[in-house]
């Protein structure tokens, strides 16, 4: 490859992505192309630390392909496949969590908050899930890792990991950076904004899914929540208008203040509809590209194996290094 910086980034099959993903990381990946060498990957290994209908996660995982490619990722200038078509990311998981510590997976507070979620199932991999994280991205010695400000604890581990492993082996592995969106880096559920947007929350206005028809997202807008107040500023203590602002700055590339002169007089009615409509409008072409994608099997085909040949090729070199690193003896 040439000097470019290298981006990884991935993102869990939940079929449809939400505004959250969208916003904070997605709609950045079709862009970065252009600048850097991009490696995206659908993370089927890490949707199966909590449980799943396995003919829901096969169909969710090429959904989510297709999806991706409908957000503008571009197959033939990125590699884009499927995590568990690459076998090195389980293979250097297993080191790279031999040279993790208990102590540091316990204070993860994804781990913490999927634990109290799913009660019943505490199982390994949900502890273990930030390794295979740290696998995906050392697997091929990525530079920057575009997400939004949620997943920042765990790619601090990635390099702590990172760090540790270049104390005990020698200098080997990019300390891989975030590259977090100044704004939109945490959109906030529409039911309750002081709380990060998610699929998994019980009340469906609460999050707004890039697949949703133009009357579901308007009606999901106007039904947002939002304070007794009527002025359309940014302030803190208005989490719910701060939310919609920022929505509505990302769609529009207008500014705070713009968007406050453009209210002026207006009451947050007009102005949920116009942040409604303006969403819905903005990504038509992305269920349309959807649509498209999602009905050519044959074509996706094509795309995720390529893509996944790719990838193997790229993080075996990487491997085999780490492999020979810590001592295992060599195939020839
Ligand atoms: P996941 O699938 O939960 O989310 C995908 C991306 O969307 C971002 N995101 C948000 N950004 C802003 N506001 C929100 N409400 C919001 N909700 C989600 C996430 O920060 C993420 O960037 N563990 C990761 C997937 C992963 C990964 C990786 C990412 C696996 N391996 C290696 C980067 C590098 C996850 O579950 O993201």
């Amino acid at each position: 490859m040439d000097d470019k910086k290298l981006i990884f980034s991935g993102i869990q099959p939940t079929g449809t992505f939400t505004l959250g993903n969208y916003i904070g990381a997605v709609r950045n990946w079709g862009p970065l192309q252009e600048e850097y060498n991009c490696i995206y990957c659908v993370v089927d290994m890490h949707a199966i630390t909590v449980r799943q209908d396995p003919v829901k996660l096969r169909q969710n995982t090429m959904n989510s392909y297709a999806l991706l490619m409908a957000c503008g990722v571009d197959p033939e200038k990125s590699i884009l496949f499927i995590q568990s078509h690459v076998r090195t990311h389980a293979e250097l998981s297993w080191i790279l969590g031999c040279n993790t510590q208990f102590g540091e997976l316990s204070r993860m507070t994804q781990f913490k908050d999927k634990s109290q979620k799913h009660a019943d199932d505490i199982n390994s991999g949900l502890f273990t899930y930030p390794v295979l994280m740290a696998a995906d991205i050392l697997a091929y010695n990525a530079d920057l890792v575009p997400v939004g400000v949620d997943q920042k604890q765990h790619l601090e581990l990635a390099r702590n990991i990172a760090q540790r492993f270049n104390q005990r082996y020698g200098d080997f592995f990019t300390l891989p950076e975030p590259y977090i969106p100044e704004v939109g880096a945490k959109v906030m559920s529409l039911q309750d904004p002081t709380k990060k947007m998610s699929k998994s929350d019980e009340n469906p206005n609460a999050c707004i899914l890039i697949l949703d028809d133009k009357d579901t997202i308007i009606r999901k807008f106007k039904r947002a929540v939002t304070d007794s107040d009527s002025e359309i500023c940014y302030r803190e203590g208005k989490d719910g208008i701060n939310n919609l602002m920022t929505i509505y700055s990302i769609f529009t590339g207008k500014s705070f203040d713009e968007i406050t002169s453009e209210f002026d007089g207006k009451g947050y009615g007009d102005f949920k509809l116009a942040v409604g409509e303006t969403v819905a409008d903005a990504l038509e072409p992305i269920r349309t590209g959807f649509a498209q994608y999602s009905k050519d099997k044959a074509f996706l085909k094509k795309c995720y194996t390529e893509g996944a040949e790719k990838a193997l090729r790229y993080s075996h070199r990487i491997v085999s290094k780490v492999y020979r690193k810590v001592g295992f003896v060599d195939m020839g």
